[in-house]
């Protein structure tokens, strides 16, 4: 087997969520254009982006992103783009405490109102900051591994795990 006619093309909704400011935007623009942006602006309402990368099986997978808002003031919208998709990203900062309670916020509100087969990963990132790391990688391990998700710490800064993450994500696709 193996020939050209075992290529499939998927085309796959994912979410971001995760508080203001853990750098969802970032991790997108280092995934679609490769660039990293310190100046980042605070998203307004969602942003979308998409992304094709062919897999090893010659499988392209084309990931129609939903870059959600993190603020407060925008949570109510969250349900407009977690409804139906079939990946929900969720992003907390390791430097930041409040922000890996948050992202436990968003997984309890995903198992409740995402759809029974989604599959969820668990990203800390800003991994660059190793210096003023706050949540152990221990606790994103074991939250994850609780909860079913797959899970990887990255930096949108430095690209570390950028692409394995949406590499990971596909061969967990149903
Ligand atoms: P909202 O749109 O408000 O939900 O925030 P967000 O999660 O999209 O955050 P954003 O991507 O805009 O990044 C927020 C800040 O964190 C910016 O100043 C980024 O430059 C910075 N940042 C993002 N990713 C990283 C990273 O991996 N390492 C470091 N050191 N800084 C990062
Ligand atoms: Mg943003």
């Amino acid at each position: 087997n193996g020939g050209v006619h075992d290529a499939k093309n998927l085309r796959v909704k994912l979410v971001l969520l995760g508080d203001s400011g853990v750098g969802k935007s970032c991790i997108v623009l280092r995934f679609v254009r490769g660039q990293f942006d310190p100046t980042s602006k605070v998203t307004v309402g969602a942003s979308f982006l998409s992304q094709t990368i062919a897999l090893q099986d010659s499988t392209t997978v084309k990931f129609e992103i939903w870059d959600t808002a993190g603020q407060e003031r925008y949570a109510a919208l969250a349900p407009l783009y977690y409804r139906g998709a079939a990946v929900a990203v969720v992003v907390y900062d390791i430097t930041s405490p409040e922000s890996f309670t948050k992202a436990q916020y968003w997984v309890k509100e995903l198992q409740k109102h995402g759809s029974p087969d989604i599959v969820m990963a668990l990203v800390g990132n800003k991994a660059d900051l190793q210096e003023k790391r706050e949540v152990p990688i221990q606790d994103g391990i074991d939250y994850a591994e609780k909860n079913g998700m797959f899970f990887i710490e990255t930096s949108a800064k430095t690209a570390d795990n950028i692409n394995q993450l949406f590499q990971e994500i596909a061969k967990r696709l149903p």
